[in-house]
């Protein structure tokens, strides 16, 4: 049994909150929002060494509220929160390595934060269906491809620790005090507006910066390991799919459909951006040891659910990226040059 007595059945006009909404996928999700017409309301800390960028919203802030603010600011919150339908919970720290470097700042973002904004929307709008940007990075190293939910869940660094532990709080809240809340274990992301520029973050975005600076991609070890990349378009329309769930599962897998060799990811992503090929390295060993191998999610639960599947291919999306950072490098828009409220 759940809270919240009224189905919403589209955004047009419905009140949402994203946190996190001046980062990658956050803010991809902002610009579909509001060409939903919903009422859209974005928090967000811009935390230093994060993905946020107030340009990611710029284009769309004349239809937003947006609050430069942290998750953990009660005083903040509780002026945000009310009447608020759905709570997109994407704020967040994404970087596996400086986890592992860096372990209380990893665990004060993603879960000491995220458990002080979840009491919150407890206390105050309990009604609000929850979806919550989990990882795939929860399961670790693969005992079976393709990983379901089933899978047993081993991160191998703190970030998926955790992650895991958030993922947690949101259950919690289902179980105890039938709330709404989902929890999607995304795979690796990729698209416009992704923080390129950061060196602790995924191979994609460093695959990126190689490509548009015209040098040559260096992939660790063989090149062998496969990752699915989503598209974040797809990755957003699965947010506003679980957005509008009436009964649903408490986790689901979102990901790529197959899994592609990195070595033939950066071939595709220097092709395209017609820069120099890619070229193989010995793995650090400070990123071997927290590396997961070959993995590949199942999300068929989700497809089955929810009528979801990833629309964009490999080379079309990245295409449609590299052009996004080509158009923006030539238009000059970079961070903290719009004004945000707090
Ligand atoms: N990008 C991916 O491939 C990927 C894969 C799996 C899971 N995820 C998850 O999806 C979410 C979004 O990822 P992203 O790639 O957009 O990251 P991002 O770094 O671009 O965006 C995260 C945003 O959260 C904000 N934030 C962090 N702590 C906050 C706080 N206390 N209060 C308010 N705002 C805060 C940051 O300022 C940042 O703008 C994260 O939770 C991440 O763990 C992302």
């Amino acid at each position: 049994m759940t809270l919240g007595a009224q189905q919403d059945t589209s955004y047009h006009n419905l009140p949402v909150l994203i946190t996190g909404g001046m980062g990658f996928i956050g803010s991809n999700l902002v610009h579909a929002l509001v060409r939903q017409g919903a009422q859209v309301t974005v928090l967000d800390a811009l935390i230093p060494g994060g993905g946020g960028d107030p340009s990611n919203v710029a284009e769309v802030a004349p239809d937003v509220r947006i609050v430069n603010d942290d998750m953990q600011n009660a005083e903040c919150v509780e002026a945000l929160l009310s009447g608020q339908r759905v709570i997109f919970n994407l704020a967040g720290e994404i970087s596996h390595i400086r986890s592992m470097t860096e372990p209380l700042r990893d665990l004060a973002i993603n879960c000491s934060a995220q458990l002080q904004f979840l009491n919150l929307c407890r206390l105050l709008n309990p009604a609000a269906t929850i979806v919550y940007a989990s990882s795939r990075q929860v399961y670790g190293s693969p005992k079976y491809v393709p990983v379901d939910e089933e899978h047993p869940v081993n991160p191998v660094d703190f970030n998926g620790v955790h992650k895991h532990a958030a993922e947690g709080y949101h259950f919690l809240l289902r179980q105890q005090f039938g709330m709404r809340t989902i929890c999607l274990r995304l795979g690796n992301v990729y698209g416009p507006r992704q923080a390129i520029h950061q060196d602790c973050r995924g191979f994609i975005d460093a695959f990126l910066r190689k490509s548009l600076a015209g040098e040559s991609i260096e992939v660790f070890g063989d090149g062998q390991q496969k990752r699915g990349l989503l598209y974040v378009d797809d990755a957003v329309d699965a947010f506003l799919k679980a957005g509008l769930a009436g009964y649903s599962a408490a986790v689901y897998n979102v990901s790529a459909s197959s899994p592609v060799p990195l070595i033939e990811i950066a071939r595709t992503c220097a092709r395209v951006a017609g820069s120099l090929p890619p070229r193989l390295v010995p793995f650090p060993s400070e990123r071997l040891s927290i590396d997961i191998g070959s993995f590949h999610s199942s999300s068929e639960k989700f497809h089955r659910e929810f009528a979801w599947s990833p629309r964009v291919g490999l080379e079309e999306g990245l295409r449609k990226t590299l052009e996004f950072f080509k158009s923006r490098r030539a238009s000059g828009l970079h961070a903290s040059s719009h004004p945000v409220s707090r």
